[in-house]
């Protein structure tokens, strides 16, 4: 079952067979020991050794109002990102007098610091705590996030997942699935499909995530396994081309190479047959692919010289099969489909006399 569509936002509901293990916490004691020295050397001064905080605390302001945090008071109500982003981000720019521990604590020992202080907290506040923000008993936050990406798995009926990294901004993950970029909010609970820009810096995160991917990718592929139309004179830069014999505009684009490769650009395809082992390019692409002279037989293929075309029984034939997948995994869906040597992807036939000052004007 698909539920999404970009830009959707949902969250996710733990089965009730979940409930079941309610007993136990996500942390071990061995955590809740090592966070009991971390939190007794930098937190303790403020909050108290048990985290009970300092009597008079209510009434005090600044460092002195530092509020317990053993579940007598407002902290349960935060979720495991709010909580690590209060620890790591201080509040003291917001007017607050909760110092910043980025760079003094790791985020492991920001976890272990919080599983001290939450086996302070009673049962029922723990349960209520663990309820309102999905923590699964028994497991780590870490296995949190695998579980969020098991999760988006289901929902999008796919198994090519991405497992979620961080990102620039703190308490954000990203996935990725085909050439669609998930963004994890609020420890899982939330998930946003779509583009995230820098607005100061006017920089789109997500593409620049895109066109590594994309570049890591292509780069699997060796250059003795593409048909390659190398640059004329000195190469300036690399057109990746995922091509399918059958199609025309592939073949418009084909009778124009002859003026990318003048221009410095070597032309380096992949072959992509549309409807896989079932399209009508699928053979041809094949029979390129095991010729000697890969050029001539993709020229004979696209119809733009004569000739006949070798079979395509080889060895070097599985490599459109090869090409189809690859293709697949980074979301192409038709063909021709370009990506510029830094990974930048042009949707369909692009006419040479743009495309060239397109390509040169990255570098
Ligand atoms: C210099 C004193 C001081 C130290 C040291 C300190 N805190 Fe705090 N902390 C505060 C104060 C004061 C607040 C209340 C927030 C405010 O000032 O707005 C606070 C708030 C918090 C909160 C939010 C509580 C809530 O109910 O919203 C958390 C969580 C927290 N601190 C954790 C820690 C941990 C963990 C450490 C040690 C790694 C630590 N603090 C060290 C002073 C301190």
């Amino acid at each position: 079952m698909k539920i999404f569509h970009a830009g959707i936002l949902f969250f996710y509901l733990f089965t009730s067979a979940n409930v079941a293990m309610a007993e136990s916490r996500w942390f071990n004691s061995d955590q809740v020991n090592r966070g009991e020295i971390l939190f007794q050397q930098n937190c303790a001064v403020c909050h108290g050794l048990n985290a009970e905080a300092k009597p008079g605390w209510e009434q005090a302001s600044g460092e002195k109002s530092a509020p317990p945090l053993n579940g007598s008071a407002h902290a349960w109500h935060h979720s495991m990102g709010q909580l690590s982003q209060t620890i790591r981000q201080g509040n003291i720019q917001i007017g607050g007098s909760m110092p910043a521990f980025k760079g003094k604590l790791s985020e492991q020992d920001i976890k272990q610091v919080i599983a001290f202080f939450q086996s302070k907290w009673p049962d029922d506040v723990y349960q209520q705590w663990a309820g309102e923000n999905h923590v699964v008993a028994g497991k780590s936050v870490s296995t949190i996030e695998q579980d969020v990406t098991q999760l988006l798995k289901l929902r999008l009926g796919s198994n090519d997942i991405a497992s979620a990294t961080e990102t620039e901004i703190k308490g954000v993950y990203q996935t990725q699935f085909g050439d669609k970029y998930a963004y994890l909010i609020e420890g899982g609970r939330y998930v946003f499909i779509g583009d995230l820009i820098d607005l100061k810096q006017a920089r789109n995160i997500t593409e620049v995530s895109r066109r590594s991917d994309v570049k890591k990718a292509l780069a699997e592929i060796p250059p003795s396994d593409l048909v390659i139309y190398p640059a004329r004179g000195q190469e300036r830069t690399v057109l990746n081309i995922f091509t399918d014999t059958s199609c025309a505009y592939c073949q418009k684009l084909h009778s124009e190479i002859g003026h990318l490769q003048s221009a410095g650009i070597s032309v380096h395809y992949f072959p992509f047959p549309r409807g896989s082992s079932r399209g009508p390019g699928y053979k041809s692409l094949k029979s390129v692919w095991c010729a000697k002279d890969g050029m001539k037989a993709m020229d004979i293929a696209k119809g733009v010289a004569e000739g006949n075309l070798p079979s395509g029984n080889c060895e070097r034939s599985n490599l459109v099969d090869r090409g189809f997948e690859l293709g697949r995994k980074i979301g192409i869906t038709g063909t021709p489909a370009l990506f510029s040597a830094n990974g930048t992807k042009f949707n369909g036939y692009v006419p040479y006399n743009e495309l060239i000052p397109m390509l040169l004007n990255e570098l």
